[in-house]
């Protein structure tokens, strides 16, 4: 096997099907955000590839599924080890084609590797029940297995993490895997392949398909028509989510959603206002705005509106902008030219509305898709930067008065991913956190993710969870048995 010394070697262009690399002749091109330049050029996949990928998971899952569990989670740990131990590389690949800065992109790593290892472990605990029996001549028992062949569609803005949030689950339990990554980082999914073929995934247990524009939908149309694909999970927007679980709904496959969301960040006056600010900028500008769980809505008590203001305009004038390898950035480029266009566009509505900018409000005049770390005062509900989800540096702000004001303005949205709430009444950590109808509340931090916990939405913000051991659960079928004696 090659050394992995550099990025160079954990580029793969060519679609992962049943353990071999296929190429096409058709090729798209993956861009530097902070720069334009071309990194690579990857295969066109339509519905053959994916008909393909579909044909090897089929093949590849009853022997995967009656591997021991132990087996499996060995190979998903091993391969969260290589993860970790390719972290430098790998983290490079990633920012080349998602832009984040290099710390985030190797804080990315370390958490996509988490997922395989955390899924890994959870393998062998995946137990069914031993039911007290309806009548003296049997018995009962519940089992829980594998839903079969799944696919998974993720998103750019963890290329890593948001897929290893899927195949961890996935494979522990004994499904195999269809993936479909988002055209902007297809090159994160083919390395994180190449790491799993070194760990030992057998053919056919993990595939990739990729594919740019018009490819999606073809390739969308292939997943979610096929009978065999008994699930499918997506991350992406809530648009494109209710598409997909619609083309589900003539197979009845299972589906699981994680769609965007339009965060609350409550800021009450009894809070700590270095603390707060210091979730602020995890909450708003962790890859530069662009989470789902990002703060898009900064409300702030009215008496401690102006301190707030004023540390927040400082902290945030302090970060550096920059590629991702240049020295002490904190914020990089915006993935792509529609991604920038939707930030100008809901900066220049609230300027327009009457928002006050007091930083920033302009893309950087500088090779790349660089938007300024923006801050507006006198933010409203009624602008679309409030009804939105910006994906940017923007930090939005606006005011209340009272607990119930705020709690009523935080919900007024169908979104219901993540909400934020800074307060050291232990009353108030208890009223807004059950009050808030959100997947996840952040109370007194601005960062909430991790492997072992569950993550996701509510209303139009998905359905289900993962992460932890709730998320397992969306990648099995309870099936009873009863026995007569
Ligand atoms: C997302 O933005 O979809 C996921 C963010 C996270 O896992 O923290």
């Amino acid at each position: 096997m090659t050394t992995i010394a550099s990025w160079r070697d954990l580029l793969h262009t060519d679609a992962y099907l049943d353990g071999s690399w296929r190429a096409t002749t058709e090729r798209f091109a993956v861009d530097d955000p902070a720069t334009g330049e071309t990194v690579a050029e990857v295969a066109r996949c339509g519905a053959t590839e994916t008909g393909a990928a579909i044909a090897a998971a089929e093949q590849a899952q009853p022997a995967w599924a009656a591997m021991l569990a132990r087996e499996r989670g060995a190979v998903l740990r091993r391969w969260a080890a290589l993860l970790n131990e390719h972290a430098a590389p790998l983290a490079e690949l990633l920012c080349r084609e998602n832009g984040k800065p290099l710390a985030e992109g190797l804080g990315e790593v370390a958490y996509a590797a988490g997922f395989l290892d955390w899924f890994g472990e959870q393998a062998r605990r995946v137990d069914g029940s031993v039911i007290p029996t309806f009548a003296a001549d049997k018995r009962v028992v519940a089992l829980r297995q594998p839903v079969g062949v799944a696919a998974a569609i993720t998103p750019w803005n963890f290329p890593a993490a948001m897929l290893t949030r899927k195949i961890g689950p996935a494979l522990a339990v004994g499904c195999t895997l269809v993936a479909k990554p988002a055209e902007q980082t297809p090159l994160t999914a083919l390395a994180l392949a190449a790491l799993g073929e070194r760990a030992g995934v057998p053919l056919g247990v993990f595939n990739v398909v990729t594919g740019a524009g018009g490819d999606a939908p073809v390739i969308g149309e292939a997943i979610t028509a096929s009978p065999v694909v008994r699930k499918l999970s997506f991350t992406g927007s809530t648009e494109v989510g209710k598409l997909l679980a619609a083309r589900c709904a003539a197979t009845v496959k299972r589906v699981s959603l994680e769609l965007g969301g339009n965060a609350p960040f409550l800021v009450f006056d009894d809070a700590d206002l270095d603390a707060a600010v210091a979730g602020t900028l995890v909450a708003k500008f962790r890859n530069s705005g662009q989470t789902c769980v990002a703060a898009n809505r900064i409300l702030v008590q009215r008496s401690v509106h102006d301190a707030y203001l004023e540390r927040l305009q400082a902290a945030i004038s302090a970060l550096a902008v920059g590629r991702f390898d240049e020295p002490g950035v904190a914020v990089g480029p915006l993935i792509d030219d529609a991604g920038l266009a939707k930030v100008r566009r809901l900066v220049d509505d609230a300027r327009a509305g009457g928002a006050a900018v007091l930083l920033g409000g302009e893309q950087l005049d500088r090779p790349g898709r660089f938007f300024a770390p923006t801050l507006l005062r006198d933010v409203d509900p009624a602008m679309s930067l409030s009804c939105e989800e910006a994906f940017g540096p923007v930090a939005a702000v606006g005011v209340f008065d009272t607990e119930e004001e705020a709690i009523l303005r935080a919900n007024d949205t169908r979104a219901g991913l993540a909400a934020y709430c800074y307060t050291r009444d232990v009353g108030r950590v208890w009223r807004v956190g059950e009050a808030l109808e959100y997947g996840m509340v952040g109370i007194n931090t601005g960062f909430i993710s991790s492997p072992e916990v569950p993550f996701g939405g509510v209303k139009e913000s998905g359905l289900g969870r993962e992460g932890s051991q709730y998320g397992i659960e969306d990648w099995t079928e309870v099936k009873y048995l009863a026995i007569g004696l």
